[in-house]
């Protein structure tokens, strides 16, 4: 007999509204409840889904002992940490996405009290339920290509998201972009650890009117000797809105493994508005009975690991190894000097 379970959405915009209509998707879910400040946004899914509740306050959530998952999607980032522990505290298990909170501080105690309440605790990288990425994990760890030595991703998204995304938070490429591929690599190259990175931004359009780069190199020494190098960019020209274009190298002592994931294999091109290309966001969208990109089979992942007592893909401590990462390399760009790991201060 599998049991139901009950699901609140926290922000429902790009990424919740895409939570939200997994959840209405998954038949493991019994009542689905949300929780957005914006009423028109609101009302919108209210009138597409069958919701059980509906409130502008998500405290309303978290005291519902009816609900035992929530699912946190709201912006701006500083939201993360508070919603967050007030659901742990509460007993639910929580989804939160990127970043897991503002602090390795924050992130710690988010730790300790989904372990206490032993309930299940993840985050959104969602880029490892994109299939082309697990193949990397997968030919890694069959061995496929030798001993890996070196591994680039290089991703850039179109200026209308690095616009949104710096337009709320001070957070950098390396923390709001790039997370996505440290969280990657080092999940393929596990048990490898961090033990140094060096980092570089440049900027000539964002910094116009902000301390925002255009974009971050990273390039890590994991400690077995090999590197990886990550660039993140938010500055592309629109192609179509939320295009995101992402060239992957992995280098072995017996083979290599190069990814093409700049979204061009599907173009649509209109007198009107002339060449796009569709499904080319990195969380992806609903495309009729189907879903493009990683997010909608996250979600279900997430669900299905909550209803059946799975364990989750994304463990909460690695996400606060990426955290411990990413600041190291914006420490880095700041100083012009590479950075020695674990940091003991
Ligand atoms: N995994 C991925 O591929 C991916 C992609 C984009 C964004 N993200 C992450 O997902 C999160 C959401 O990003 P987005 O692009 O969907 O943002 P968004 O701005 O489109 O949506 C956020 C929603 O939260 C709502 N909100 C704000 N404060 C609230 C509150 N107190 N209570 C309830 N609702 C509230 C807003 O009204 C908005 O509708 C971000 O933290 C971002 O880092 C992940």
């Amino acid at each position: 007999m599998i049991n139901q379970i009950n699901v609140g959405v926290i922000g429902t915009g790009w990424c919740g509204g895409i939570r939200a209509n997994a959840c209405a998707d998954n038949p493991l879910v019994d009542k689905l409840f949300i929780a957005e400040t914006n009423s028109n946004r609101l009302k919108e899914l209210k009138n597409s889904l069958n919701i059980e509740m509906a409130t502008e306050n998500w405290q309303e959530l978290v005291n519902n002992k009816n609900i035992d998952t929530i699912i946190i999607s709201a912006t701006p980032e500083t939201t993360h940490y508070p919603m967050a522990l007030a659901a742990l505290k509460a007993g639910k298990n929580v989804f939160l996405e990127k970043p897991i909170a503002t602090t390795l501080k924050e992130a710690e105690e988010l730790i300790d009290v989904s372990i206490k309440n032993n309930v299940k605790f993840t985050i959104g990288y969602s880029q490892r339920f994109n299939a082309k990425y697990a193949y990397v994990n997968k030919t890694l760890k069959e061995n496929l290509i030798g001993e890996p030595v070196t591994c680039l991703v290089s991703r850039h998204i179109t200026r209308e998201l690095g616009e949104k995304i710096s337009g709320r938070t001070a957070l950098s490429p390396a923390a709001m972009e790039a997370t996505h591929d440290l969280d990657f690599l080092l999940w393929c190259l596990q048990p490898r650890k961090p033990v140094k990175v060096y980092s570089q931004t440049s900027g000539k359009l964002f910094s116009k009117n902000s301390n925002t780069p255009d974009h971050q190199w990273i390039m890590v020494t994991l400690d077995d000797g090999m590197t990886i190098t990550i660039g993140a960019g938010w500055i592309l020209p629109l192609g179509y809105p939320n295009f995101s274009n992402t060239w992957i190298e992995v280098i072995g002592t017996d083979g290599s493994l190069f990814i093409d994931d700049t979204h061009k294999d599907v173009q649509l091109s209109t007198v009107k508005d002339g060449i796009r290309y569709p499904m080319s966001s990195m969380p992806g969208e609903p495309v009729n009975h189907t879903h493009a990109g990683p997010m909608h089979e996250e979600t279900m992942h997430f669900i299905n690991a909550v209803a059946l007592n799975k364990p989750v893909l994304v463990k909460p401590e690695e996400a606060k190894t990426v955290m411990e990462l990413y600041m190291a390399a914006d420490l880095s760009a700041e100083n012009g000097e590479p950075v020695l790991l674990p940091r003991n201060n």
